[in-house]
Protein backbone atom coordinates (compact mmCIF):
# COMPACT_ATOMS: atom_id res chain seq x y z
CA UNK A 1 0.00 0.00 0.00
CA UNK A 2 1.12 3.51 -1.46
CA UNK A 3 2.14 5.99 0.94
CA UNK A 4 1.11 9.62 0.13
CA UNK A 5 1.24 12.59 1.37
CA UNK A 6 -0.60 15.30 -0.01
CA UNK A 7 0.11 19.05 1.28
CA UNK A 8 -2.74 21.46 0.45
CA UNK A 9 -2.72 25.69 0.44
CA UNK A 10 -5.10 28.01 -0.49
CA UNK A 11 -5.45 27.33 -3.95
CA UNK A 12 -7.41 24.22 -3.37
CA UNK A 13 -9.85 25.96 -1.69
CA UNK A 14 -9.72 29.01 -5.09
CA UNK A 15 -12.66 27.59 -6.82
CA UNK A 16 -14.74 27.22 -3.88
CA UNK A 17 -14.83 31.12 -3.70
CA UNK A 18 -12.15 31.19 -1.00
CA UNK A 19 -9.51 34.03 -1.75
CA UNK A 20 -6.01 33.18 -1.75
CA UNK A 21 -3.18 35.21 0.49
CA UNK A 22 -1.31 36.08 -2.41
CA UNK A 23 -2.85 36.63 -6.04
CA UNK A 24 -3.50 40.14 -7.37
CA UNK A 25 -6.24 40.30 -5.11
CA UNK A 26 -5.55 38.06 -2.31
CA UNK A 27 -5.84 38.77 1.33
CA UNK A 28 -2.73 40.51 2.44
CA UNK A 29 -3.72 42.89 -0.89
CA UNK A 30 -6.31 44.28 1.75
CA UNK A 31 -4.61 43.54 4.69
CA UNK A 32 -1.20 43.92 6.38
CA UNK A 33 0.05 40.48 7.86
CA UNK A 34 1.66 42.36 10.67
CA UNK A 35 -1.65 43.45 12.27
CA UNK A 36 -3.95 40.45 11.37
CA UNK A 37 -2.18 37.68 11.76
CA UNK A 38 0.71 37.61 14.23
CA UNK A 39 0.74 37.82 18.03
CA UNK A 40 1.51 41.09 18.23
CA UNK A 41 -1.29 42.12 15.80
CA UNK A 42 -3.33 40.85 17.81
CA UNK A 43 -2.07 41.92 21.35
CA UNK A 44 -2.53 45.82 19.65
CA UNK A 45 -5.96 45.58 18.49
CA UNK A 46 -8.17 41.99 19.09
CA UNK A 47 -11.32 43.36 17.90
CA UNK A 48 -9.77 43.88 14.29
CA UNK A 49 -8.34 40.29 14.45
CA UNK A 50 -11.20 38.62 15.80
CA UNK A 51 -13.66 40.89 12.57
CA UNK A 52 -10.80 39.68 10.15
CA UNK A 53 -11.57 35.94 11.29
CA UNK A 54 -15.06 36.41 11.93
CA UNK A 55 -14.93 37.11 8.16
CA UNK A 56 -12.77 34.23 7.30
CA UNK A 57 -15.42 32.22 9.50
CA UNK A 58 -18.35 32.87 7.64
CA UNK A 59 -16.45 32.55 4.31
CA UNK A 60 -15.91 29.44 4.69
CA UNK A 61 -19.14 28.19 6.26
CA UNK A 62 -20.85 29.95 3.03
CA UNK A 63 -18.46 27.63 0.94
CA UNK A 64 -18.52 23.80 -0.17
CA UNK A 65 -15.82 21.51 -0.95
CA UNK A 66 -15.00 21.51 -4.56
CA UNK A 67 -14.42 18.38 -6.98
CA UNK A 68 -10.46 18.51 -5.59
CA UNK A 69 -11.17 18.09 -2.17
CA UNK A 70 -13.83 15.69 -2.97
CA UNK A 71 -11.27 13.84 -5.75
CA UNK A 72 -8.74 13.73 -2.71
CA UNK A 73 -11.26 11.95 -0.30
CA UNK A 74 -11.83 9.39 -3.03
CA UNK A 75 -8.49 8.54 -2.87
CA UNK A 76 -8.40 8.07 0.86
CA UNK A 77 -11.33 6.18 0.78
CA UNK A 78 -10.83 3.97 -1.91
CA UNK A 79 -8.36 2.29 0.56
CA UNK A 80 -5.55 1.15 -1.73
CA UNK A 81 -3.92 3.94 -0.76
CA UNK A 82 -2.58 5.25 2.98
CA UNK A 83 -3.24 9.25 2.23
CA UNK A 84 -2.52 11.89 4.78
CA UNK A 85 -3.94 15.43 3.96
CA UNK A 86 -1.48 18.28 5.87
CA UNK A 87 -3.26 21.32 5.24
CA UNK A 88 -2.23 24.56 5.42
CA UNK A 89 -5.64 25.70 5.14
CA UNK A 90 -7.97 26.96 8.19
CA UNK A 91 -10.89 26.32 6.18
CA UNK A 92 -12.92 22.68 6.88
CA UNK A 93 -13.27 21.76 3.19
CA UNK A 94 -11.88 18.86 3.26
CA UNK A 95 -13.43 17.02 6.06
CA UNK A 96 -16.81 18.29 4.42
CA UNK A 97 -15.88 16.76 0.98
CA UNK A 98 -14.95 13.70 2.82
CA UNK A 99 -11.49 13.28 4.07
CA UNK A 100 -10.88 11.93 6.98
CA UNK A 101 -6.96 11.91 7.71
CA UNK A 102 -6.08 15.32 7.40
CA UNK A 103 -3.69 17.78 9.41
CA UNK A 104 -4.26 21.37 9.87
CA UNK A 105 -0.72 22.63 10.11
CA UNK A 106 -2.10 26.46 10.69
CA UNK A 107 -4.99 25.57 12.59
CA UNK A 108 -8.62 25.84 12.05
CA UNK A 109 -11.46 29.01 11.83
CA UNK A 110 -13.52 26.12 13.86
CA UNK A 111 -11.34 26.16 16.88
CA UNK A 112 -11.09 28.48 19.72
CA UNK A 113 -8.24 28.98 22.15
CA UNK A 114 -7.52 30.40 25.46
CA UNK A 115 -4.39 31.70 25.02
CA UNK A 116 -4.07 32.09 29.03
CA UNK A 117 -4.64 28.49 30.21
CA UNK A 118 -4.57 26.42 26.40
CA UNK A 119 -8.27 25.22 27.12
CA UNK A 120 -9.79 24.69 23.32
CA UNK A 121 -13.15 24.48 22.26
CA UNK A 122 -15.92 25.12 19.17
CA UNK A 123 -15.07 28.69 17.89
CA UNK A 124 -18.83 30.36 17.65
CA UNK A 125 -19.74 31.97 14.48
CA UNK A 126 -18.35 35.04 15.89
CA UNK A 127 -15.77 35.97 18.66
CA UNK A 128 -15.19 39.15 20.52
CA UNK A 129 -12.00 40.53 22.38
CA UNK A 130 -13.90 39.75 25.98
CA UNK A 131 -15.15 36.57 25.25
CA UNK A 132 -14.14 34.86 28.63
CA UNK A 133 -12.89 31.09 28.05
CA UNK A 134 -15.19 27.96 28.97
CA UNK A 135 -12.31 26.65 31.26
CA UNK A 136 -10.79 29.77 33.22
CA UNK A 137 -13.34 32.59 32.79
CA UNK A 138 -10.59 34.71 31.66
CA UNK A 139 -10.96 37.22 28.42
CA UNK A 140 -8.29 35.54 26.26
CA UNK A 141 -10.24 33.52 23.49
CA UNK A 142 -8.75 33.62 20.05
CA UNK A 143 -9.06 31.46 17.13
CA UNK A 144 -7.36 28.28 17.48
CA UNK A 145 -4.99 29.63 13.89
CA UNK A 146 -1.15 30.21 14.22
CA UNK A 147 -0.06 33.22 13.36
CA UNK A 148 3.22 34.43 11.74
CA UNK A 149 5.89 34.23 14.61
CA UNK A 150 4.30 30.84 16.08
CA UNK A 151 4.83 27.32 15.27
CA UNK A 152 2.52 25.54 13.45
CA UNK A 153 0.75 22.12 14.56
CA UNK A 154 2.02 18.42 14.64
CA UNK A 155 5.54 19.01 13.04
CA UNK A 156 7.12 15.68 14.15
CA UNK A 157 4.15 13.64 12.78
CA UNK A 158 4.27 15.57 9.39
CA UNK A 159 7.89 15.17 9.02
CA UNK A 160 7.82 11.50 10.08
CA UNK A 161 4.96 10.99 7.46
CA UNK A 162 6.69 13.30 4.85
CA UNK A 163 10.14 10.66 5.17
CA UNK A 164 8.30 7.65 5.26
CA UNK A 165 6.18 8.35 2.57
CA UNK A 166 6.30 6.99 -1.44
CA UNK A 167 4.72 10.13 -2.52
CA UNK A 168 4.76 13.88 -1.99
CA UNK A 169 2.24 15.65 -3.73
CA UNK A 170 1.34 19.54 -2.78
CA UNK A 171 -1.45 21.11 -4.37
CA UNK A 172 -2.44 24.80 -4.31
CA UNK A 173 0.54 26.41 -2.26
CA UNK A 174 2.80 29.17 -3.60
CA UNK A 175 5.49 27.97 -1.53
CA UNK A 176 6.31 30.62 0.27
CA UNK A 177 5.71 29.88 3.75
CA UNK A 178 8.00 27.67 5.48
CA UNK A 179 7.74 25.13 7.23
CA UNK A 180 5.76 23.91 4.37
CA UNK A 181 7.53 25.74 2.02
CA UNK A 182 10.37 23.29 2.70
CA UNK A 183 8.40 19.63 2.40
CA UNK A 184 9.55 19.78 -1.06
CA UNK A 185 13.39 19.67 -0.14
CA UNK A 186 12.61 17.64 3.02
CA UNK A 187 10.89 15.05 0.76
CA UNK A 188 13.86 14.91 -2.29
CA UNK A 189 16.57 14.28 0.36
CA UNK A 190 14.61 11.19 1.82
CA UNK A 191 14.19 9.97 -1.76
CA UNK A 192 10.62 10.43 -2.06
CA UNK A 193 9.18 11.27 -5.21
CA UNK A 194 7.21 14.91 -5.44
CA UNK A 195 4.63 16.07 -7.63
CA UNK A 196 3.15 19.85 -7.87
CA UNK A 197 -0.04 20.48 -8.91
CA UNK A 198 -0.76 23.88 -8.78
CA UNK A 199 -2.26 26.68 -11.18
CA UNK A 200 1.18 28.32 -12.00
CA UNK A 201 4.95 27.06 -11.31
CA UNK A 202 5.03 27.86 -7.43
CA UNK A 203 8.01 29.62 -5.13
CA UNK A 204 9.70 25.65 -5.29
CA UNK A 205 8.33 24.19 -8.63
CA UNK A 206 12.01 23.67 -9.83
CA UNK A 207 12.50 21.13 -6.97
CA UNK A 208 9.64 18.85 -7.46
CA UNK A 209 10.15 15.56 -9.60
CA UNK A 210 7.15 16.97 -11.82
CA UNK A 211 4.91 19.54 -12.19
CA UNK A 212 1.67 19.69 -13.52
CA UNK A 213 -0.15 23.16 -14.00
CA UNK A 214 -3.95 24.36 -14.08
CA UNK A 215 -6.88 24.89 -12.20
CA UNK A 216 -7.31 22.64 -8.95
CA UNK A 217 -10.72 21.20 -10.07
CA UNK A 218 -9.54 20.10 -13.10
CA UNK A 219 -5.84 18.58 -12.52
CA UNK A 220 -6.52 17.16 -9.35
CA UNK A 221 -9.65 14.60 -10.17
CA UNK A 222 -7.46 13.96 -13.34
CA UNK A 223 -4.28 12.69 -11.31
CA UNK A 224 -6.83 10.49 -8.99
CA UNK A 225 -8.08 9.00 -11.70
CA UNK A 226 -4.41 7.86 -12.80
CA UNK A 227 -3.99 6.68 -9.15
CA UNK A 228 -6.89 4.69 -9.05
CA UNK A 229 -6.86 3.32 -12.54
P1 LIG B 1 8.91 30.90 10.57
O1 LIG B 1 9.16 29.73 9.69
O2 LIG B 1 9.75 32.09 10.45
O3 LIG B 1 8.89 30.36 12.07
C1 LIG B 1 8.49 31.14 13.20
C2 LIG B 1 9.27 30.72 14.41
O4 LIG B 1 9.04 29.34 14.71
C3 LIG B 1 10.74 30.89 14.22
O5 LIG B 1 11.30 31.29 15.43
C4 LIG B 1 11.18 29.50 13.81
O6 LIG B 1 12.51 29.27 14.17
C5 LIG B 1 10.23 28.62 14.59
N1 LIG B 1 9.93 27.37 13.92
C6 LIG B 1 9.20 27.24 12.81
N2 LIG B 1 9.05 25.96 12.49
C7 LIG B 1 9.74 25.27 13.43
C8 LIG B 1 9.96 23.90 13.65
N3 LIG B 1 9.44 22.99 12.87
N4 LIG B 1 10.70 23.51 14.70
C9 LIG B 1 11.20 24.43 15.53
N5 LIG B 1 11.02 25.75 15.37
C10 LIG B 1 10.30 26.17 14.33
O7 LIG B 1 7.42 31.22 10.35
P2 LIG B 1 6.58 32.52 10.12
O8 LIG B 1 6.74 33.01 8.73
O9 LIG B 1 6.82 33.45 11.24
O10 LIG B 1 5.14 31.82 10.20
C11 LIG B 1 4.83 30.90 11.18
C12 LIG B 1 3.70 30.02 10.72
O11 LIG B 1 2.45 30.65 10.92
C13 LIG B 1 3.79 29.71 9.26
O12 LIG B 1 3.62 28.34 9.06
C14 LIG B 1 2.66 30.51 8.68
O13 LIG B 1 2.12 30.01 7.51
C15 LIG B 1 1.66 30.46 9.76
N6 LIG B 1 0.70 31.50 9.55
C16 LIG B 1 -0.63 31.21 9.45
C17 LIG B 1 -1.55 32.22 9.17
C18 LIG B 1 -2.99 31.96 8.97
O14 LIG B 1 -3.73 32.87 8.83
N7 LIG B 1 -3.40 30.71 8.87
C19 LIG B 1 -1.10 33.49 8.99
C20 LIG B 1 0.22 33.75 9.12
C21 LIG B 1 1.12 32.74 9.40
N1 LIG C 1 -6.16 25.70 -8.71
C1 LIG C 1 -4.88 25.44 -8.32
N2 LIG C 1 -4.07 26.34 -7.79
C2 LIG C 1 -4.54 27.59 -7.63
C3 LIG C 1 -5.86 27.96 -7.99
C4 LIG C 1 -6.69 26.95 -8.55
N3 LIG C 1 -7.94 27.18 -8.94
N4 LIG C 1 -6.03 29.26 -7.70
C5 LIG C 1 -4.88 29.70 -7.19
N5 LIG C 1 -3.97 28.70 -7.15
C6 LIG C 1 -2.60 28.73 -6.68
C7 LIG C 1 -1.91 30.07 -6.91
O1 LIG C 1 -1.31 30.09 -8.20
C8 LIG C 1 -0.87 30.10 -5.78
O2 LIG C 1 0.34 29.50 -6.20
O3 LIG C 1 -2.62 28.55 -5.29
C9 LIG C 1 -1.51 29.23 -4.69
C10 LIG C 1 -2.02 30.00 -3.47
O4 LIG C 1 -0.94 30.61 -2.81
P1 LIG C 1 -1.11 31.54 -1.50
O5 LIG C 1 -2.22 32.51 -1.68
O6 LIG C 1 0.22 32.08 -1.18
O7 LIG C 1 -1.63 30.50 -0.38
P2 LIG C 1 -0.79 29.44 0.48
O8 LIG C 1 0.36 28.92 -0.27
O9 LIG C 1 -1.80 28.46 1.02
O10 LIG C 1 -0.29 30.33 1.67
C11 LIG C 1 0.45 29.71 2.71
O11 LIG C 1 0.55 31.69 4.02
O12 LIG C 1 -0.48 33.59 4.75
C12 LIG C 1 -0.11 32.31 5.10
O13 LIG C 1 -0.98 30.95 6.72
C13 LIG C 1 -1.28 31.45 5.47
O14 LIG C 1 -1.63 29.10 5.10
C14 LIG C 1 -1.27 30.32 4.48
C15 LIG C 1 0.18 30.32 4.05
Amino acid sequence: MAKIVILTGAGISAESGIRTFRASDGLWEEHRIEDVATPEGFMADPGLVHRFYNARRAAAAAAAPNAAHRALAELEQDGRHEVLVVTQNVDDLHERGGSANVIHMHGTLTGALCHSCGHRWPAPAEMAPRDPCPACQKPATRPDIVWFGEMPYQMEEIWTALRAADLFVSIGTSGNVYPAAGFVADAGHAGVPTLELNLEPSAGSRYFDEARHGPATAIVPAWVREMLG
